[in-house]
């Protein structure tokens, strides 16, 4: 509401305070009055900052009245009431300070003077949705509705996620800007709270008939997000056709008594809008809780083209993720045996091959082997340089090494020792082949990542099982 715009209501509440009068200490000033809804008084205001804001000073006039400027109980019998209601007041004003959306209107303070309590709101500089409505020179285009309802439900679904209910969504408590944003106003969940302790506010505070769904009717009754949605359903309904829906209650008593449902559905009435938007509206509004959209996200992912898109683009994302778990799997593995070929190389010499010869087998050169067939500065120290060592040549050290090894069968079972260990990666690459083989992966990143690894364990099996075989590739390798 803007503050040059405002114009002053028609009837101004005698339990108001009057313009001038200062809170907290001066640092708010009050400049006039807007309304009163049974619960609170809504003011314009100055803050100490010279901003205009809004204030909402807990006034339950059924328990209260002024005297002066101090709110008290009207009777002591309703002190404790009042009391409580003050104490739910604060206690909803922190909730709602803790919301940050730009749809949902920006709590400043929360305070407490004249013994009773008062909110510093944001002041949203626009016109509440049911005077636009009602004014027939204000009309929205299916654009302009399909763009307020996504924010709203961005802004309801942000309030649910912080385990909070509205509960008093309709066109009054909704605010449009100049730039169109939609902005809620007016939480009700304190007032809900409060008229479950006493059947005096029960009566008066907590149902708005049209808007309402029919379990804010019957006290006590279970409330869920789908409740909210239920009255932001009633709304879009009332913008798209022009009129508020029927009260719920009748709704539910036309059901129960077998009569038609007195809700006609938006489907199939207003061409200018998509089916599927309208269709929501209609779920939204069903009576049934359990039968309505349960979540703001699932009705938006119904009429959001993007978002669902969006939503499947993270869907790939994820799949890219596994994409790159069985990659860095495959890498592990290859890493894996690699290693143990080059432990192995390590302690057999049956692969042992001459420094400048290529690698049999495709196996990486045997570390150990190379390293043999280098003088040491050991070995060299002592000669002096035009003296020829007076040791075996690396051919006779190489000849050396493999009849070692044919003496030292303990050193033979080294390569089968570190299979095994490789073996016990077998029952997990099972299981990663059969996890992996439900994912959308090709084909080929799933045998890369499970089969061959084990095709090729056994082939190195086979090959360290035969170990004459390989001293006759690895000799001739020499000779060659
Ligand atoms: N933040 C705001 N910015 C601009 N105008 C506001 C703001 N909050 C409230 N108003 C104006 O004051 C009116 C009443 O506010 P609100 O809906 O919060 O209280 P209510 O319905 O009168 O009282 P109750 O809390 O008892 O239901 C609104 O319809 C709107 O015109
Ligand atoms: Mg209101």
């Amino acid at each position: 509401m803007s503050h040059e715009d405002t114009e002053l209501p028609d009837d101004i509440y005698s339990e108001a305070l009057p313009p001038g009068s200062k809170l907290l200490s001066g640092q708010y000033e009050i400049l006039q009055y807007l309304s009163s809804g049974g619960f609170g008084i809504t003011y314009l205001a100055r803050d100490s900052l010279n901003r205009t804001v809004v204030i909402k000073e807990c006034f339950p006039e059924a328990f209260c009245s002024r005297v002066n400027k101090t709110v008290r109980a009207r009777t002591r019998n309703y002190s404790d009431d009042f009391k409580s209601i003050v104490a739910l007041f604060i206690r909803e004003a922190h909730a709602l300070s803790r919301l940050d959306h730009s749809s949902v209107v920006g709590v400043h303070q929360v305070f407490e003077d004249n013994e009773t309590a008062y909110m510093a709101l944001d002041l949203v500089d626009g016109r509440d949705l049911l005077d636009l409505i009602e004014n027939d020179t204000v009309s929205f285009s299916p654009g302009e509705v399909y763009r307020m309802a996504l924010a709203l439900l961005d802004a309801i679904g942000h309030v649910h996620a912080q385990d909070l209910l509205h509960r008093d969504i309709s066109p009054d408590n909704i605010l449009v800007d100049k730039s169109g944003r939609p902005v809620l106003i007016d939480f009700g969940a304190a007032r809900e709270e409060a008229s479950r302790k006493s059947r005096v506010l029960s009566q008066v505070l907590v149902v708005k008939d049209g808007y309402s769904p029919q379990e804010f009717y019957v006290a006590g009754s279970q409330q869920s997000p789908s409740s909210d949605l239920y009255a932001l359903a009633a709304t879009l309904s009332h913008l798209i056709s022009g009129q508020a829906p029927p009260n719920s209650q009748a709704r539910l008593a036309a059901l129960a008594g077998n009569q038609p449902d007195l809700y006609e559905p938006l489907r199939g009435r207003f061409p200018d809008y998509e089916d599927a938007f309208l269709a929501a509206i209609d779920k939204a509004m069903n009576i049934v809780p359990a039968a309505r959209i349960q979540s703001a996200e699932e009705w938006t992912l119904m009429i959001d083209h993007s978002k669902r898109a969006e939503r499947a683009r993270a869907r790939a994302m994820d799949d890219k993720t596994i994409d790159l778990t069985v990659m860095n799997l495959v890498k592990s593995v290859n890493r894996d045996l690699q290693e143990t070929a080059t432990g192995v190389a390590d302690a057999a010499p049956a692969t042992a091959q001459p420094r400048d010869s290529t690698p049999t087998r495709d196996k990486p050169a045997p570390k150990a082997v190379v390293e043999d067939l280098t003088w040491s500065a050991d070995e060299y120290d002592g000669f002096a340089d035009d003296e020829p060592a007076p040791r075996e040549t690396p051919y006779a050290r190489i000849v050396a090494a493999t009849q070692r090894m044919r003496q030292e069968p303990k050193r033979r079972k080294l390569p089968f020792r570190i299979s095994m260990r490789r073996m016990t990666t077998v029952p997990v690459i099972f299981f990663a082949y059969f996890f992996y083989g439900q994912t959308a992966l090709k084909y080929e990143q799933v045998q890369a990542a499970t089969v061959d690894p084990i095709v090729r364990l056994g082939e190195e099996f086979r090959t360290w099982n035969e170990p004459d075989k390989a001293n006759v590739e690895i000799s001739r390798g020499i000779g060659g």
